[in-house]
């Protein structure tokens, strides 16, 4: 265990900017009351007296942060990945949250959960959790101790779900404003966030409610965002007034005009929702692995780059069967390629760097500061151990870190600082 005041030595990568990856080598990474001071060629002399941990050629990267994924669909990743989205919730999804009613189920799934998230490269993570307020206080509650900083959702829906799948419209509303009391202080790193599943889940009775929650409790939003095709065309169908389906958010304050929000997937927004995201600083969680998964196609992140619209990377789990955003980054790299070469020729192929920026400072951001080294962020960082890919010839540190992402992973983290503390 290590003080909060401390000295960090290595080679640090991080990003400014999509095409900014920043290199120190050899330098001093400092840390007084567990925030970050600044990273420096020398130790200034006013630190001179603190602890340094040297980890001499070693790389140092900030956390990783998942702007996308359901704790309670973690025990079934995996299964069920031949069928589209609309099957896979009916068939997989809505069957096995229904579980979560039992507290002691949800336990020993959330528990599992939360001890690969601990294991994991992610220090930030926004999350779905179940309809239930008792088991997604628990989740909140392993998070927290996991040391993962994150947002945490009780889902909302009311319509077009399960029976045993189902909240009535008021029940919800009150149940929601219960469970954002219970939690909304009781955590150091984990916080409520507004939770509407989806658009075909919930009706605009109870997408009133939450805006008029948003509004007394200044809460953030996440919810799923054109994702399939036959999801946009039932849109359509069940919010003829909207004028695209951002819109059916955005007409009752939760899609970032009332306060942050993020959308996952966005693979078939068109212009005009395109421009009411950037408008509204609406963040998308880009999710390579689950659109392929559930074979729905792949989002144009180019553009969303070109556009300026905040994006950051979403494991998807269990629409995404891996949990780990380091093969998000390189699936993200993938994908825009097959996009490019099938679909889309103007629309270059992003580099590893920017798959990098998404991993980390493009999806920390949604946290304010964190995920690239800032003044006053928290010391939030990963130190990597390459020696499984042994090389024949120097390389650069950028090489370096890009054969890490590419051939290595959460196994061949040396240590992991999160939560304002050594994880391991
Ligand atoms: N849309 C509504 N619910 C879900 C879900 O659980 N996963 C994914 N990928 N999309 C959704
Ligand atoms: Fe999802």
């Amino acid at each position: 265990m290590v003080d909060k005041d401390f000295i960090v030595k290595g080679h640090f990568c991080f990003s400014e900017g999509p095409r900014k990856l920043v290199v120190k080598e050899n330098h001093y990474l400092v840390c007084e009351e567990g925030r970050i001071k600044g990273i420096f060629p020398q130790i200034p002399d006013q630190n001179k007296g603190m602890a340094c941990l040297d980890y001499g050629d070693r790389l140092i990267i900030p956390g990783l942060t998942d702007l996308h994924l359901h704790g309670p669909q973690y025990v079934f990743r995996g299964i069920g990945m031949d069928q589209e989205l609309l099957d896979w919730l009916n068939t997989w999804t809505f069957p096995e949250e229904a579980k979560y009613r039992e507290i002691e189920y949800a336990k020993r799934a959330y528990r599992l959960f939360a001890q690969d998230l601990r294991q994991s490269a992610t220090c930030r993570a926004v999350v779905f959790g179940t309809i239930h307020r008792e088991a997604t206080e628990y989740l909140m509650e392993e998070l927290e101790a996991a040391g993962i900083t994150a947002y945490v959702g009780k889902v909302n829906m009311d319509r077009n779900c399960p029976e045993n799948y189902r909240e009535e419209t008021k029940a919800s509303i009150e149940d929601t404003e219960m469970w954002i009391q219970n939690t909304a202080e009781k955590f150091t790193r984990v916080k409520p966030i507004l939770t509407p599943r989806f658009i075909p889940a919930c009706s605009d009775g109870l997408m009133e409610g939450l805006g008029r929650l948003q509004e007394k409790y200044h809460l953030p939003v996440q919810s799923h965002l054109s994702e399939n095709k036959s999801e946009v065309q039932w849109v359509k169908e069940l919010c003829p007034w909207a004028e695209c389906y951002g819109a059916a958010y955005d007409r009752f304050g939760l899609f970032g005009s009332g306060g942050p929000a993020v959308m996952a997937h966005c693979v078939y927004s068109e212009e005009n929702e395109l421009a009411l995201m950037k408008k509204n600083g609406t963040y998308i969680a880009h999710c390579p692995q689950s659109n392929t998964n559930l074979a729905s196609g792949i989002a144009p992140v180019r553009r969303f780059l070109e556009m300026g619209i905040p994006t950051g990377l979403g494991t998807d789990v269990a629409g995404g069967h891996s949990s780990s955003v380091f093969r998000t980054m390189v699936e993200a790299v993938q994908v825009s390629k097959l996009r490019w070469r099938l679909a889309e020729d103007t629309l270059k192929p992003l580099t590893i760097e920017e798959a990098f920026y998404l991993g980390t400072a493009g999806g920390g951001s949604f946290f304010g500061k964190a995920g690239s080294f800032q003044e006053g962020s928290e010391a939030e960082f990963l130190v990597l151990d390459e020696s499984r890919i042994p090389y024949m010839k120097e390389l650069s540190v950028a090489r370096r870190l890009e054969r890490y992402l590419y051939l290595c992973g959460e196994k061949d983290l040396l240590h992991k600082f999160s939560g304002g503390r050594m994880i391991f």
